[in-house]
């Protein structure tokens, strides 16, 4: 499908110049090219994107800009420079510029930029709730991660809308290199600016994977992590849930049972728990299971997964299930060749091997959480669960 743009330029040079880079782009196409002079005081409604030249220090620009970026309906607003200092990047992205560019610009660094251009409101589905799922971990290294982002995949996939993966193990977040990623911002920036938020300053701070993926990763250094309290973090999933451009938001929580792990758990309309076969991820389960029960968590669905699952292993489900004195929700094979591989190469087994067992059994766990669950799967609801206690 074709990206179109508006382009405003300063100089007739600069102009054939970004017509050059539209022009080279898989998807971009001109609708209008007019000097900054004639800038419209409205953004033609054809346009998907704006190709700004920025050319130095301008508050009426800036003030044109504020007021674009505000309005949602407005298309995202690309702008160039000659040449730029950090303060300007800053105040680019305050103002709420999807991207940046500076000459010369790669081909391949606006084509990663059209590519991550959210789809437009007007082809997302109707602005449902947006669901808040938290994976938990019993254990470090049962396959949280992995089951958080083939999950994300998977929903993403079915284009109920935007699907949002949040990596919230503050210290030791993964989820980049299960993409094979390197996004610019982090959960430290969205915080940082919890009070300038707007849905598009936000959605510049998502890193686009495909289509109806968007990232937010962990913080780079163990340092940042501070920077996410559960306080700061409150108003951000308040306000990405009140947006509701998103359908899912999936968060890895890792272990982590502090507060920011908190916080998401009380808002949360689904929890995930991972553990895996081992005596050691199952006694800490239990005891994870019955803490949760005791902080009263009975609203969200509650679902307990079995990664790396051996169908012919010591223990069988019905085993796991009377040890912990809760029903298993299901099962997620074990595939220990296919995922290292998948983990390596930085793509999620259900893009890569999307017909292989172990992502069938990612699909069931992707339709619990889209809301295409069997009656009795309902049945694993908190509520219910104390019926199986000891
Ligand atoms: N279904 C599976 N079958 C076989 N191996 C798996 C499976 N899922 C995960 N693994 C293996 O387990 C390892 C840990 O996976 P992952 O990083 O997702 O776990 P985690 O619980 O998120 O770990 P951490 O505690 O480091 O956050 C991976 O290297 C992967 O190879
Ligand atoms: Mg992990």
């Amino acid at each position: 499908m074709a990206i179109t743009f508006c382009l405003y330029y300063s100089s007739p040079e600069t102009r054939d110049y970004l017509t050059k880079v539209v022009q080279a782009s898989r998807q971009g196409t001109l609708l209008e090219a007019l000097p900054l002079a004639q800038l419209p005081d409205k953004v033609n409604s054809g346009a998907n994107a704006v190709f700004l030249e920025y050319p130095g220090e301008d508050r009426v620009l800036d003030a044109w800009i504020r007021r674009t970026t505000a309005d949602h309906r407005n298309p995202p607003i690309f702008l160039y420079f000659q040449e730029i200092t950090t303060e300007q990047l800053w105040k680019a992205l305050r103002l709420g510029v999807k991207e940046c560019f500076v000459f010369p610009i790669r081909p391949e660094e606006f084509q990663e930029a059209l590519d991550r251009l959210p789809v437009l409101p007007a082809e997302l589905g109707p602005a449902e709730p947006t669901r808040l799922t938290a994976f938990l971990g019993c254990k470090g290294g049962v396959g949280t991660t992995f089951v958080a982002v083939n999950t994300a995949y998977l929903l993403a996939q079915e284009s109920q809308g935007q699907v949002l993966l949040v990596d919230l193990d503050l210290r030791y977040g993964q989820m980049v290199h299960f993409f094979d990623v390197k996004p610019q911002y982090t959960l430290v920036e969205v915080i940082e600016n919890a009070e300038n938020l707007d849905r598009s300053y936000l959605q510049s701070l998502f890193y686009q994977y495909d289509k109806n993926l968007q990232l937010l990763p962990a913080p780079l250094r163990l340092e940042d992590a501070e920077v996410v309290t559960a306080e700061r973090l409150d108003p951000v999933l308040r306000y990405l849930k009140k947006l509701r451009i998103f359908s899912h938001i999936l968060v890895d929580l890792g272990q982590n049972l502090d507060e920011p792990a908190l916080k998401v758990l009380e808002m949360a309309e689904n929890l995930i728990v991972v553990a895996n076969q081992s005596i050691p991820a199952l006694s800490n389960a239990k005891k994870l299971l019955d803490l949760l029960e005791l902080l009263g968590l009975e609203s969200a669905t509650f679902g307990l997964w079995l990664n790396a699952w051996q169908k012919h292993g010591d223990l069988s489900v019905e085993d796991v299930s009377a040890f912990l004195g809760r029903e298993v929700r299901g099962t997620i094979g074990h595939a220990p060749r296919e995922v290292t591989r998948s983990i390596n190469e930085g793509q999620p087994l259900t893009r890569q091997e999307p017909g292989h067992a172990v992502c069938r059994d990612l699909k069931l766990l992707a339709a619990q959480l889209s809301g295409r669950e069997t009656p009795e799967s309902k049945a694993s609801r908190w509520g219910l669960l104390k019926l199986f206690r000891r």
